[in-house]
């Protein structure tokens, strides 16, 4: 019933259309560059790109990006890997920070750092920056770290996280960085995996007025990871900690002597820039690999065409560095742009729901991009709380992270963007690096929908066997040619590269991308992403798998069996339900169901926080013993669970309650 409504209101709403303002279009970025090249029309542009997508990234490696050696092939293209600018030199950091630094800009700001306590304002000049990650990146070498060493880096959302990113770039270290939300047992998973050298953390950050010790749980999760020699421990909040003197050392102790130069290392455009670990359907969860010269060129185009940056303008991308927004349009995107971008620490609802609007109206903040859960949280806070800040200043709005629904697009439109501004609505991936289905400041909107494939970028929707799907028809979303900033593998599982992305539409068509999302297209050619298509979850815009979830339940020693569904959820999107099955002789209590909830809590950290436990006596499976989800999900949704004749337990199902 509840999707059934839903749909109904999205083909309402499809029909109204969001003109950008003359001005918006005659001003914008792509706008000069289609006359430049003499494009007529915004279809006529996006369509010619796309189809010599070759071309077209050569000219905009030469705009974006700055080469220590020019390349002497655009692409070399062997389903499924791409090599990018082949024979060329570069480096992020270089384009990030140096290039900036030795010109005008060095007195530019380059981030605004707003702490969660009001008042605690710092900011970087791209000069400051320049001579932070350079010290840092000579106290990198100083232990030992060279080019091609992991270095993982749990930190909180303070300007020191792009510093020890931006030094690992310099010398060629990959950096994996895990969000600070995650629990010590995530972090241990993933330093483990990626054999890092060093950790990089913090004694702890602020959240709603309280320190969260993040050294403590990184203590904790490195005492399993032989591979770690030094940690490296930021000072933020200054209360005790404790302290491993053969292993940790303060920051401020290993810059203390470093000189404020060092050499950037001049490297291949595929040397890998960082791992970024994302959730997929196993209960392990894969680390995505991303190359410096995609980085350097995608990154900022995407970002200079899509949210139209100019030179003055004050950027802010809520998103956590610890997931790849913040990576691309954090840190590599608006850095490479010279850009002047906000870093907020703190939650948004602290002290109050007006915080964020504040944030906006001090700093005068022009950009804003966020996501759909954040919107649905403020609307249900109320219309009071912006409308007490003033914001003029805004000019450009973004969403990202799962579709948004078209009453959040409209509130947002409403009452942050004073029911005149655009919302750049951008569909993309960890994998993909950058923003692939997005508007342009100059595209007619749609609430709901991310409007088109970007110039240089080519997405369909197919069916199981391969065919596009006409207009108006479900299928599955597809990405058709390679492009710069797309994922190069998995760290250290090809096999699983393969099977994840390629492998379905193999023998059609070698090369094409299986997004992992189900969508379609409208008679406009419009896109509307509709969700996952495998056990991934969406809580408030944070991916997490299915069966990541089951594993930390049966974890639990009084749980034997666990199916989890994601369960829609009017501000989260979705939120976590477990259907655990207890073991022999084990009693269903309240407690225990509080008590699973909270060991899954702590297992994976606060993003994976259980919205409910059920117990059950079974749980559907195939003949082969995997669990059927999708079956689950529609019992516990009151909806009609198709043909269960096939199932190797049919009865399971009755045993599943209805929880709506
Ligand atoms: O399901 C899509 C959803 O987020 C997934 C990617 O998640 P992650 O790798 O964590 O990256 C999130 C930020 C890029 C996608 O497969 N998603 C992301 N953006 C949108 C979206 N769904 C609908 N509309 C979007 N704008």
């Amino acid at each position: 019933m509840a999707e059934e409504t839903a749909k109904t209101a999205v083909l309402l709403e499809e029909r109204r259309l969001f003109h950008p303002p003359k001005e918006l279009v005659e001003n914008s970025n792509v706008m000069q560059w289609m006359k430049k090249k003499g494009f007529k029309t915004e279809k006529e542009m996006r369509e010619w790109c796309s189809k010599n997508y070759v071309e077209f990234w050569d000219e905009m490696a030469k705009t974006y990006a700055d080469w220590f050696e020019p390349y002497k092939q655009v692409l070399d293209w062997k389903p499924p890997y791409a090599k990018w600018f082949v024979g060329g030199k570069v480096n992020m950091a270089y384009n990030a920070v140096d290039r900036h630094a030795k010109s005008w800009r060095r007195n530019k700001v380059a981030y605004i750092g707003v702490g969660e306590p009001l008042g605690d304002v710092r900011k970087f000049t791209y000069g400051d920056l320049y001579r932070e990650v350079n010290k840092f990146a000579n106290g990198l070498k100083s232990l030992g770290v060279e080019k091609g060493d992991r270095v993982s880096i749990y930190m909180p959302m303070i300007p020191e996280l792009p510093i020890a990113m931006l030094a690992c770039a310099k010398i060629g270290a990959i950096h994996s960085v895990v969000f600070s939300g995650f629990s010590s047992k995530a972090y241990a998973d993933r330093v483990i995996d990626a054999e890092s050298k060093i950790s990089i953390t913090v004694d702890g950050f602020w959240r709603r007025g309280k320190i969260v010790e993040l050294k403590k749980q990184a203590d904790e999760a490195i005492q399993d990871a032989p591979t770690v020699k030094h940690q490296i421990v930021y000072k933020r909040t200054g209360q005790d900690i404790p302290w491993n003197k053969d292993r940790d050392i303060w920051w401020h102790d290993l810059v203390k002597d470093q000189p404020a130069e060092c050499e950037t290392e001049q490297l291949d455009p595929e040397h890998r820039l960082f791992i970024l670990y994302t959730s997929g359907t196993t209960g392990k969860p894969k680390g995505i690999e991303h190359a410096h010269g995609g980085y350097c060129v995608g990154v900022p185009q995407t970002l200079h065409w899509v949210f139209d940056l100019k030179e003055d303008d004050v950027w802010w991308c809520t998103a956590d560095i610890g997931w790849i927004t913040g990576h691309s349009y954090i840190v590599y995107g608006p850095l490479s742009l010279g850009a002047t971008s906000i870093i907020y620490e703190g939650s948004p609802d602290y002290p109050d729901f007006g915080r964020w609007w504040s944030i906006i109206e001090e700093f005068g903040v022009n950009v804003l991009y966020t996501a759909p859960t954040a919107i649905r949280m403020f609307m249900r806070a109320g219309e009071q709380w912006p409308a007490k800040y003033n914001m003029k200043c805004l000019r450009l709005l973004g969403t990202v992270g799962e579709p948004i629904n078209p009453e959040a697009w409209v509130w947002y439109r409403k009452n942050i963007g004073r029911d005149e501004l655009q919302i750049m609505d951008t569909w993309w991936q960890t994998e993909t690096g950058t923003f692939i289905g997005s508007p342009l400041p100059i595209t007619p909107l749609k609430p709901g929908s991310c409007t088109f494939a970007l110039p240089g970028y080519s997405m369909d929707v197919w069916d199981e066997a391969g065919k596009p799907v006409p207009p108006g028809e479900g299928g599955n979303i597809v990405i058709l040619e390679p492009y710069p900033s797309m994922l190069r593998d998995f760290y250290k599982d090809p096999d699983r590269y393969f099977r994840t992305y390629w492998e379905t539409y193999w023998n059609v068509r070698a090369g094409t991308y299986l997004a992992g999302d189900k969508g379609r297209r409208d008679e406009d050619g419009y896109f509307w992403i509709q969700g996952r298509i495998d056990d991934v979850i969406k809580v408030a815009g944070h991916r997490i798998g299915n069966s990541e979830v089951e594993s930390a339940a049966v974890s639990h020693p009084k749980v034997a069996e666990a199916a989890v569904i994601g369960k829609p959820d009017p501000v989260k999107g979705e939120v976590i339900i477990v259907f655990a099955i207890l073991r022999e002789g084990v009693q269903e209590s309240e407690e225990l169901k509080k008590d699973i909830a909270k060991h899954i809590r702590e297992t994976l950290g606060p993003v994976a926080m259980p919205e409910a436990v059920y117990f059950v006596k079974d749980v559907p499976k195939t003949r082969s013993g995997k669990i059927m989800r999708r079956v689950i999900r529609a019992k516990a949704m009151g909806q009609p669970v198709g043909d269960i004749s096939t199932l190797a337990n049919p009865e399971a199902v009755d045993a599943i309650p209805k929880i709506v």
